[in-house]
Parts: C-alpha cells; structure tokens; sequence
C-alpha cells in the first residue's frame, strides 16, 4: 500500500454516492491524483475539491472529473480528445477507461509537466500536444469522444466537426464564470444536447468557439472545474 491509498479509497467511497459507473470509480482508485498536483498540495490530493496547478489555472475537483468522464459512457475502445490537459490527471483517467487519448493544452510549461508525468507513471496511450490556433486537434480526428475542461460560451461546431458519428462530447458550457455541464451526442439527426448539472470552469480561451484571453485576471480564483 503508498502512503495515499487509504486517502484514494475514502475519496471513491465519497463519490459513490453520485457516481454509478465502476470503471470510472476503478480509475480514480488507481490514479495517484498525488502526482499531479503541486509538490506542497500532496497532502490535499484526495480532497473533493479543484487545487491551483500555476498559471491561474487548476486541477479540477474529483466529483466534477467522475461526473464529465462517466457522462462520456466509455467501454474501453474509444480514440478520445481532451481539451485542457492541464495537470494531465484527466488524461491518466481516461487513458485507463479507453483505447487512446490525445489531449491538447494552451500552456507550454503543461504540456511539458504532463508530458515527463504521464511517462514517468507509464500512461503510454496518451499523447500530450500544444494546442494551435484551431480548437483540438483535427488532424487526429475523428474521435469517438472529447472532453473539455475549460468552460466554453456555447458548443463549438470546430469540435463537433471532430466528433465520430455517434460520439459524445462533454463540456462546460455558458458564462465565463459559471456554466452548465453539457453531454452533446452526434447522430445522422444532428446534435442532441443533455444538461447534467451546473458547473463552474477556467474559460476556454479561444479566438473562435472560446472566450478572449484577456477579459479579467481572476477567472481561477473561484473555479471548481
Ligand atoms: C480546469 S484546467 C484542466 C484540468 C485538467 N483536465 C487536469 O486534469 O488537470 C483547464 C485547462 O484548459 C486549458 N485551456 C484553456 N483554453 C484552452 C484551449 N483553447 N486549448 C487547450 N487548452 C486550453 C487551460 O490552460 C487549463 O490548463
């Protein structure tokens, strides 16, 4: 046992009470949230709430992460997108629940950090990539599911263009400070859109689907996303 198993377990029966799907709860049994959050914060990695990571910008809370990755209904051979790798906690998750993820982030020192990380603990079925211009990563695409951990003004259709058929992506959606969780599923009807709950994300900084870098300084201060 490492000197956080005892704290990992008490936080999966913690989100027990919200959280039905066994292989996301087996995930976060098994990830060492420890390893992704500031050396100082270890001691707090196991609590139910989002940690600063630099840059403004967090890791977020483990009920909110549970909730976006069971709502992306993975069995296990998906080719999945994130946006906002950040401390890249999500990525090791969800490399655990699907075939292979890649996951693109805005902040160089990120991509560098999740990088050396997610190798260190040998999470090989993800690779980590500088966000460009565009939001995603087309050229990857198409996936079979994208999860976004910045909060977005409404669903962009850049994304939904990187959906597979029957894809679902979950994402924050509305103000910039507080939106709502959205499960948006691709079918030959066009896009169904399912409200899961409110949420409150860093922005998604975009020139085209997000919002503009510079509109206030604090939009971390209060994120729980
Ligand atoms: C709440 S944090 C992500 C938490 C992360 N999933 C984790 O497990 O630590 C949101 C991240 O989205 C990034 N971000 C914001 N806009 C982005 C964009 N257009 N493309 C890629 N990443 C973006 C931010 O830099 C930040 O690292």
């Amino acid at each position: 046992m490492d000197e956080y198993a005892a704290a990992r377990a008490s936080l999966v029966r913690l989100l027990r009470s919200e959280i039905t799907d066994e292989r996301t709860l087996e995930a976060i049994a098994t990830v060492p949230r420890e390893r992704f959050v500031p050396e100082p914060l270890r001691p707090n990695a196991y609590e139910n709430r989002p940690l600063p990571i630099g840059q403004d910008q967090t890791i977020s809370q483990p009920l909110m992460v549970a909730l976006m990755i069971q709502a992306m209904q993975l069995r296990g051979d998906e080719h999945v997108l994130e946006v906002g790798t950040g401390s890249g906690y999500q990525a090791a998750l969800l490399s655990r629940l699907a075939n292979d993820v890649v996951t693109v982030e805005r902040v160089p020192q990120f991509v560098e950090s999740a990088r050396r990380r997610l190798a260190d603990l040998g999470y090989s079925n993800v690779r980590v990539e500088i966000a460009e211009g565009g939001l995603g990563r087309p050229e990857d695409g198409p996936y079979d599911a994208i999860s976004v951990t910045a909060g977005a003004p409404q669903v962009p259709q850049q994304l939904v263009d990187q959906l597979a058929m029957n894809g679902r992506m979950v994402i924050p959606v509305g103000g910039r400070r507080v939106q709502q969780l959205v499960r948006a599923t691709k079918s030959d009807r066009g896009l169904t859109a399912e409200r899961l709950g409110e949420c409150r994300f860093v922005p998604l900084i975009a020139d085209d689907g997000g919002w503009p870098e510079h509109m206030d300084s604090h939009n971390g201060a209060r994120a729980i996303g």
